[in-house]
């Protein structure tokens, strides 16, 4: 199926989201969409799947003008997507949600599971997937309810296929699994609209790249331009790739852990005597496949859940007694928060923002109290907007108004809203988990640098990120964790390689000889 953009457009209100758009995706091809946050991607892909109405163009299919008036017309034609955030229910079983809103009936008009069980085992083991029809959706890795998308979407015969930042979520082992569908899918004729922010996933799979910048398509470029040339295509400027990092100035201790425990409803021990300490001025970066505590470790820490056992203590600077040691485990969210916690979390979604609330709103969430912003009982509305006005230059966020509800923005500048609140607050500590989770890459190297600057300001600062590029590129320190526990905690040029050992659970002496062998060995 050969699918044609033709001069598509798209406003809200006064904005143009996507300009006079053209593009060509041959049958087959894996066609690669680039550009910065806010630069469009989604807005089209929604256009594409007849989510949006155009404004202006055409779409054809094999060059056949094409009327959509909702996705089930898109999805007629041969076009599934897969969002940028999920849309998957987390009760229902795999095939529940395959079937959901295409639900092959039986005789009696009722929704036929065994059907669409067939259909996800054949699909998955046409492809690989190793997908249980049977498993209800929130008890899958992510990696796993993105195949169920892709199931879903072509259990419905899709010859198109876009994926919008799927990789944002993965694991780099699940990213490399996906990566393999994609081949197969081409193999086998399907078209895909591929969407990441990662340079190095579209070097690897792409045939043809289109960048978009401002709504506008600013070129095409093919898979082995490097990824400085592509980052600058881009951003329209030069980007410098890596942060450089000043040395640290650390200072006393400001968080102390000692012996963290988690254990969950169903007796799994999440976190296992989890004990370490950051200084003032320093960044300790946590390093691990996802899944094996990290997520909970964060979340601990702030209050989110409640440790079974251990402690947290803050040692805060009193311009009064100097120094007063806190111990926050099983304190509220609110009560930590405000002890000079920040915190960014790995949901933005989820945790981050507050979907019907302005960015304005959204960029004091929880300071509305605080005396800045508020006078008596009232907000401070004046001062609300001037906040805003400010992060907002900062921190460029591309938002036509502040005012507007934050989930009109793009799935990157609602993570930049996340950032700048939590980077403006008055901070002892800050925890942020996968800080650049669908940043582009200049952002990503603004957020580096403005972490670095808290660094230098004194904060203590706690990342965990599954991207080795952002661990060694923040970390002070590094440590890795695996099942639950602190394989161990090591210095910031460690080679990757012994990294990799560690996440796997090699103690730190072990994997420096193992990584000393595998050298010999080659
Ligand atoms: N429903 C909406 N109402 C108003 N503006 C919107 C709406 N949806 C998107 N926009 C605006 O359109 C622009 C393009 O957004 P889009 O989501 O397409 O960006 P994107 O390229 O996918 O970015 P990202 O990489 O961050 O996901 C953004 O400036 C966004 O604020
Ligand atoms: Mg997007």
């Amino acid at each position: 199926m050969r699918l044609e953009l033709r001069q598509v457009t798209k406003k809200f209100g006064d904005f143009i989201a996507n300009d006079a758009i053209d593009l060509v995706v041959e049958p087959g091809q894996i066609h690669a969409l680039l550009g910065e946050n806010g630069a469009g991607k989604s807005t089209l892909m929604n256009v594409l799947y007849g989510l949006y109405e155009a404004d202006g163009g055409e779409i054809l299919i094999d060059g056949v003008p094409q009327h959509f008036s909702g996705p089930s017309d898109a999805i007629a034609a041969g076009i599934g997507m897969v969002h940028q955030h999920f849309m998957l229910i987390d009760v229902f079983t795999v095939a529940e949600n395959v079937v959901l809103g295409a639900e092959p009936t039986g005789p009696a008009g009722m929704l036929n599971l065994n059907q669409a069980r067939s259909i996800v085992t054949e699909i998955s083991s046409r492809f690989g997937f190793d997908v249980d029809p049977d498993a209800q959706v929130d008890t899958l890795p992510v990696g796993v309810q993105q195949r169920v998308e892709i199931v879903k979407a072509l259990s419905r015969k899709a010859q198109i296929l876009i994926l919008d930042e799927p990789t944002a979520v993965l694991t780099p082992q699940e990213t490399d699994e996906l990566m393999d569908i994609m081949r197969q899918l081409k193999a086998s004729g399907t078209s895909i609209v591929f969407i990441t922010h990662k340079l190095r996933e579209v070097q690897e799979v792409a045939d043809v790249i289109t960048v978009i910048r401002n709504g506008r398509v600013v070129g095409e470029a093919l898979p082995t331009a490097s990824q400085a040339e592509l980052a600058s295509m881009m951003v329209g400027r030069a980007v410098d790739l890596a942060v450089s990092k000043p040395p640290a100035h650390t200072g006393s201790v400001a968080v102390e852990v000692h012996d963290l425990d988690l254990v969950d409803a169903e007796g799994r021990i999440l976190l296992d005597d989890v004990s370490f300490t950051v200084s003032k001025g320093e960044i300790l970066a946590v390093a691990g496949v996802q899944g094996n505590g990290q997520t909970e470790l964060a979340e601990t820490l702030v209050g989110l859940r409640t440790p079974t056992s251990g402690s947290i203590l803050l040692h805060r600077r009193d311009p009064r007694s100097g120094e007063t040691i806190e111990d926050l485990a099983g304190k509220t969210v609110r009560r930590i928060l405000s002890s000079g916690v920040g915190y960014v979390p790995e949901d933005r979604g989820k945790d981050g923002v507050v979907d019907g609330f302005s960015i304005a709103e959204n960029l004091v969430l929880d300071q509305v109290k605080e005396p800045e912003f508020s006078r008596a009982t009232a907000m401070d509305m004046k001062a609300i907007a001037d906040n805003a006005a400010r992060l907002v230059e900062e921190f460029d966020v591309r938002t036509g108004s502040f005012g507007a509800a934050v989930s009109t923005l793009s799935g990157g500048n609602q993570q930049k809203v996340v950032v700048a609140r939590e980077l403006s607050r008055d901070l002892e500590v800050l925890i942020a988990s996968q800080p650049t989770r669908g940043v582009d890459i200049g952002s990503i190297e603004f957020i580096h640098s403005r972490i670095l600057e808290q660094r230098e300001k004194g904060t203590a600062v706690l990342i965990v990120s599954t991207e080795l590029n952002e661990v060694t590129a923040l970390a002070d320190r590094i440590a890795v964790m695996y099942r639950g526990r602190f394989v161990g905690v090591v210095p910031p040029d460690t080679e990757r390689h012994v990294l990799g050992l560690m996440m796997a659970g090699v103690g730190y002496e072990d994997a420096l000889v193992g990584a000393e062998q595998g050298r010999t060995e080659k």
